[in-house]
């Protein structure tokens, strides 16, 4: 039976039921991206999605150790017979993308959760501008097929490194209802895209949506609100990472449980909760939703989501375990 879960903070609904899913097909999309086209192992009818949801997809590594990864559902949300997903292969992640490059082949079965939407199309808006960084692009392509299914026009801006490594691309220009644009960064800071000129006149009624890394979305973010884009004109979706912290070795105290862990990277402090059989609430593991934010009594958080505002970040009494991290050796949480 499925368990809903909603999150005073931030009134999201998160369905937890599980499937068995096998994979049926693979694709590579790029030298690092792979397709995974995944059917219900009891040849169940799926449940419904909407385009910018997601799955979590179980990893348990040989040692063991258990992760959820998320990914945005890329298929055609008409067929109930079958899940797309595509899958970058992260050198640095926790190794769960790693292991769906190398370990799994058609035949396989995975244990799947969700879907869920924290990153729906808003369809009151006059007109949507679609942004996406790098393998973020998943989310904005099932959002552009959507919007050309119902014949409304839009703009898609794709950044990353270079076209070799810009996966769904092809597929994206095929619509006559998205305009989109391509741009080759080549992974330096100095070349991104300009985000002033693009963003200088706020559009009355315009959705922004953005999904890829933290320093694209807080671009956009940054540029809208000083441009003066009404609130809320902008939607995102990250795909957080804690690598630069400087002590890969955490101590978190459990302050109502009485309990001590050691969190070690890239494993995140909510994955080491769960490991450790603490039950933490979380949603999107991305720093986006809000859904695992805690109170922090002592230590001084690194912040890496995009849910606290700045004040609460600076405040230094909450944080979001899915994706922050310390910047002291031991922290506190009031859990
Ligand atoms: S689970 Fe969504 S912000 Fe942490």
């Amino acid at each position: 039976m499925a368990t809903i879960t909603v999150s005073p903070q931030a009134n999201r609904v998160r369905t937890d039921t599980t499937m068995r899913m096998q994979v049926c097909e693979t694709v590579s999309l790029t030298a690092s991206t792979k397709l995974l086209r995944l059917r219900s192992a009891e040849e169940r009818i799926l449940p419904r999605f909407e385009a910018g949801a997601h799955i979590e997809v179980n990893v348990t590594f040989p040692d063991g150790q258990e992760t959820w990864n998320a990914y945005s559902l890329i298929g055609d949300p008409a067929d109930r017979s079958l899940f797309e997903i595509a899958v970058k292969r992260e050198e640095r992640g926790r190794g769960g993308s790693r292991y769906l490059h190398d370990a799994i082949s058609v035949g396989e079965i995975l244990e799947v959760r969700g879907p869920t939407n924290g990153f729906p199309l808003d369809m009151d808006a006059t007109s949507h501008l679609l942004i996406a960084g790098g393998i973020g692009i998943t989310p904005i392509y099932s959002m552009s097929v959507q919007l050309s299914k119902l014949k409304i026009k839009h703009r898609v801006i794709f950044c990353a490194r270079d076209v070799e490594d810009a996966p769904l691309l092809e597929r994206l220009r095929s619509s006559s209802f998205a305009d989109v644009e391509f741009h080759a960064d080549g992974g330096q800071r100095d070349c991104y895209y300009d985000f002033d000129s693009l963003l200088r006149d706020p559009v009355e009624g315009q959705r922004i949506y953005v999904c890829g890394p933290q320093a694209l979305i807080r671009t956009v973010v940054r540029i809208s609100a000083r441009q003066k884009w009404r609130g809320g004109a902008v939607r995102f979706e990250n795909f957080g990472g804690i690598y630069d912290a400087p002590n890969p070795k955490l101590t978190v105290h459990l302050a109502k449980r009485s309990k001590t862990i050691v969190v070690e990277q890239p494993e995140s402090i909510v994955d080491a909760l769960a490991r450790h059989g603490f039950d933490p609430l979380y949603g999107c593991k991305r720093g986006d939703c809000g859904i695992c934010a805690v109170s922090v009594t002592s230590g001084t958080p690194m912040h890496r989501d995009m849910f606290l505002s700045e004040e609460e970040k600076e405040s230094g009494k909450y944080m979001c375990p899915c994706v922050s991290w310390s910047a002291s050796e031991e922290i506190t949480l009031d859990i």
